[in-house]
C-alpha cells in the first residue's frame, strides 16, 4: 500500500544537504555556539528578507509572542484578543505573560480572526489583538489595524504558520508593532528542533526583548530581570541555508494545494479551504472540513487505514480543552462557533513542498473515494 508521510523534512534535508553541512559546520569551527556570528547572519537575513529594521533569534514562536507582549508592557490586568482555533500556544503567551486571554470568533472562511468580532471585546482593560496568520493565510490585517487605531491597542502577529505569505495590499510586519515566527521541525522554514524570533520595526522593543532573551543582559556580568530565550547559532545555520529556498518551497505548497484543491473540488461532503482573492496563501496545512462533524473521524481513519498520515489542527479548540483556563485570566466574547465547527470537522492533509505528485494524487484518490461511499 502507497503510503504518504505528514512531514517532508528528512526529504528536504536531502535535497539540500550540501548547504546544511557548510552552515553546520562554519558554526562548529566556530567554536561559538550561542549569539555568535551565525545567529547575527541569520537575523540581518531574516530581518532584510521581511523589509522590517529589526529581528532578534529566540528560543521559540511561544516565547517570541510573551517577550513581545512584555517588552510592550502588557501583563497582569491586561487583556489580550485572540481567536480560539489557533495553536494552543498562543493563548499560552498571553497567560505566561500575566494577562487575560480574550476570544473572540474566526470568520467562518478564512479560520482566522473575524475583525467584525473584535471590537465588542474591547474594554478600557485591553491592550493588544494578536491576530494569527493561520494555516498560512494572512489575517485581514488592514481590518485589524484600523480598530487598533481606533482604540490605541497593540497589534502583534502570530506568525507562527505563514513566513514569505503576503495579504493583497500589506506584506507581514508592515500592520502591527511585532510578528512573532516559530521555526520548529514542521513548520515551513523549519530547523531541527526548536527556534524563533521576533521582527519590529521598533528599536525599543528590539532591544528590550534582546536584553530579555539574554538573563537581562547586553554586556557581560551586567543584568536585570530576564530570561534564558536565545536561538542557537547551529539552527541560525541551518534556517539561513532553508531562507534562500523558502519562496520556492512555498510556491510549490501554493501547487500542491491547487491540485488538491483541483481534484477534490466535486467532493460532497467536504469545504475546501479558502484563499482569499490576492493573497498570498503559502499553506502551511491544507485543512479540509467535513460538512458533518460525524464524518470527521471517519475520514481521519479512512485516510490512515488507506496510508495516508492524515492529522487534525486543532480538534479541541482552547475554550474546550479540559480544565480551561487552569485559574488564568479568560474571556469569551460572543458566539465562537465558527471555532467550534471547524474544531470538530477540520482535517489537514499531507502538505510539504517535497511531497510528490503520485502522492498527491493518492491522497486525492482516497479522500474521493471515502466522499463517494459517505452517506
Ligand atoms: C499559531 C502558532 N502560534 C504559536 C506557535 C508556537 O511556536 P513554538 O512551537 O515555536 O513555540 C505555533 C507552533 O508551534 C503555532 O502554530
Amino acid at each position: 500500500m502507497t503510503q504518504v508521510g505528514f512531514y517532508g523534512h528528512v526529504r528536504q534535508y536531502r535535497n539540500i544537504q550540501p548547504e546544511i553541512d557548510a552552515n553546520i559546520q562554519r558554526v562548529l569551527e566556530s567554536g561559538e555556539y550561542v549569539q555568535g556570528p551565525m545567529l547575527k547572519q541569520f537575523e540581518q537575513e531574516l530581518a532584510a528578507y521581511h523589509g522590517m529594521a529589526h529581528a532578534v533569534g529566540v528560543g521559540n514562536g511561544t516565547d517570541a509572542i510573551w517577550l513581545a507582549l512584555m517588552a510592550m508592557g502588557i501583563g497582569h490586568g491586561d487583556e489580550v484578543i485572540t481567536h480560539p482555533n489557533t495553536f494552543f500556544a498562543t493563548a499560552e503567551a498571553i497567560w505566561i505573560a500575566g494577562a487575560t486571554a480574550v476570544f473572540v470568533d474566526c470568520d467562518p472562511k478564512t479560520k482566522c480572526i473575524d475583525p467584525a468580532r473584535i471590537e465588542s471585546a474591547i474594554t478600557p482593560k485591553t491592550k493588544a489583538i494578536i491576530p494569527v496568520h493561520l494555516y498560512g493565510q494572512c489575517a485581514d490585517m488592514p481590518a485589524v489595524r484600523k480598530i487598533a487605531d481606533a482604540h490605541r491597542l497593540r497589534v502583534i502577529e502570530d506568525n507562527a504558520q505563514a513566513i514569505d505569505a503576503a495579504g493583497a495590499d500589506f506584506r507581514i510586519g508592515q500592520l502591527s508593532d511585532a510578528t512573532s515566527v516559530s521555526f520548529i521541525i514542521q513548520k515551513n522554514l523549519g530547523t531541527f528542533g526548536d527556534g524563533g524570533a521576533l521582527l519590529t520595526n521598533d528599536a525599543g522593543i528590539d532591544a528590550t526583548v534582546r536584553k530579555l532573551r539574554n538573563h537581562g543582559s547586553v554586556k557581560r556580568n551586567v543584568h536585570s530581570f530576564g530570561f534564558n530565550s536565545r536561538l542557537d547559532d547551529l539552527h541560525a545555520g541551518v534556517l539561513s541555508a532553508k531562507l534562500k529556498h523558502i519562496h520556492a518551497w512555498n510556491d510549490q505548497r501554493m501547487q500542491w494545494a491547487a491540485r488538491y484543491t483541483a481534484g477534490l473540488e466535486r467532493a460532497t461532503h467536504l469545504e475546501l479551504p479558502h484563499a482569499r482573492p490576492g493573497y498570498r496563501h503559502v499553506f502551511h496545512l491544507y485543512v479540509v472540513e467535513t460538512k458533518l462533524p460525524a464524518e470527521r473521524d471517519r475520514l481521519l481513519d479512512f485516510l490512515v487505514t488507506h496510508g495516508v498520515d492524515a492529522k487534525t489542527h486543532y480538534s479541541i479548540a482552547i475554550h474546550q480543552q479540559e480544565g480551561f483556563p487552569w485559574g488564568k485570566g479568560a474571556r469569551i466574547v460572543g458566539s465562537v462557533a465558527n471555532a467550534e465547527r471547524n474544531a470538530a470537522t477540520c482535517v489537514s492533509l499531507p502538505m510539504y513542498p517535497e511531497l510528490t505528485a503520485e502522492e498527491v494524487d493518492y491522497v486525492i484518490a482516497r479522500v474521493m473515494e471515502w466522499d463517494k461511499a459517505a452517506k
